[in-house]
């Protein structure tokens, strides 16, 4: 059995932020920001009233609508964010009860992938789907950046590139074998989980030893006490509770695994690079999705971008852009398409689903 995307939806905030409106705040142009990354604007949720979870309900509304289905029909779900409401619980359990179904007391699992949330969180709905398990499991990316971000000088390498906003599928079992989910593949390699990490506040006390002995100092003394070192007055006054990331060390890794991930997936589907109709890359950097799109041969309009209007959305880049390629009639019944995302701990992965 294979399963299928029945529905997709998603919701960006109203609030529109330009380059523009950021060298207002920090030491930033839109130049910069063009050139390095191709963002021209992103959404910022309204504060205190929209959530990483009122988005994700927008989203899975409209998912559930297009697929045919009532959210009591939601079966179990999976919720992938970096930027969740709360530390613990996760959003899953928010977004059942947001979206009025705790009734029926599906279950809900949160995926902390980050920038491959979404393809990870979609080839778990695929096994329980494939397994006869569920039948309709809400898959969700959802991201609330702007709440966690710095907005000083000091934060531009990474405030720039984000933004708000999230996207939502259903999925289900396909009647047709040939169509719907063909092959899905996650990779991971924590060996450089810190240069692109949010450390703060976290257990790890002041001082983290790895295997070889080595310690990562991030930036506070460690101490005998239990309790007050998760958030440190020194952690407040130096900012270090804010996403730090080195920016060329993570694009070179990214140019590299994209590609390499992508062919994996089509080889085990026997398909080639030319037979994808629509390639879906999380929108970590136009510059990055340029590359992919040379190295596949792929056309302009055989690639989806829309990094310029939203920023990185994070876990809800690929289901936006994959939602607004379906909604402008860019993928069609029995296309090729191919989702691939790239980021944080490194964590990377692809799908590729026969629409
Ligand atoms: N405005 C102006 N200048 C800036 C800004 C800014 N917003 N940010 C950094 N600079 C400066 C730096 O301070 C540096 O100045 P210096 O030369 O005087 O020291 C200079 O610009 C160059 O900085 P770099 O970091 O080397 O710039 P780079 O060309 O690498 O571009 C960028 C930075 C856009 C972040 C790029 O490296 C990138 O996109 N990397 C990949 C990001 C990515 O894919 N992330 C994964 C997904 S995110 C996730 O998983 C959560």
């Amino acid at each position: 059995m294979r399963s299928k995307i029945a529905g997709i939806g998603y919701y960006v905030p109203e609030k529109v932020v330009t380059n523009d409106d950021l060298s207002k705040v920090m030491d930033t142009t839109d130049e910069w920001i063009q050139e390095r990354t191709g963002i021209q604007q992103r959404r910022y949720g309204k504060k205190h009233q929209e959530t990483t979870t009122t988005m994700a309900a927008a989203a899975a509304r409209i998912a559930c609508e297009r697929a045919g289905i009532q959210p009591e029909d939601i079966d179990f779900i999976v919720f992938a964010t970096l930027s969740p409401d709360y530390y613990f619980p996760g959003c899953g359990v928010l977004l059942q009860r947001e979206l009025g179904i705790t009734q029926r007391e599906a279950g809900a699992l949160d995926i902390r992938n980050q920038c491959s949330g979404f393809v990870y969180a979609l080839s778990i709905a695929d096994q329980f789907v494939r397994t006869g398990t569920y039948k309709n499991v809400l898959v969700v990316g959802s991201e609330m950046h702007s709440m966690g971000l710095d907005f000083s000088t000091r934060g531009r390498n990474v405030t720039v590139i984000f933004g708000d906003g999230a996207g939502a599928a259903i999925v289900q079992p396909s009647d047709d074998p040939n169509r719907g989910i063909l092959a899905t593949k996650l990779h991971s390699d924590g060996t450089y989980a810190e240069k692109l990490a949010f450390i703060n506040p976290g257990a790890h006390g002041g001082y983290h030893f790895n295997k070889m002995g080595e310690a990562t100092d991030f930036g506070f003394p460690p101490e005998d006490t239990y309790g007050e070192i998760f958030i440190t007055p020194r952690m407040i006054e130096t900012g270090q509770y804010y996403p730090n990331m080195e920016g060329q060390f993570v694009f070179k890794l990214a140019v590299q695994k994209f590609p390499e991930v992508i062919h994996e997936a089509l080889k085990e589907a026997g398909l080639q690079a030319s037979d994808i109709n629509m390639l879906i890359p999380h929108q970590a950097n136009l510059r990055i999705s340029q590359f992919v799109q040379k190295i596949l041969g792929l056309r302009d309009d055989q690639v989806w971008n829309n990094i310029q209007r939203y920023g990185n959305t994070t876990a809800a880049s690929v289901p936006i852009a994959l939602c607004e390629a379906w909604e402008a009639g860019k993928i069609k019944e029995g296309d090729l398409v191919c989702l691939a995302a790239f980021g944080s701990g490194f964590t990377w992965g692809s799908a590729l689903i026969r629409w």
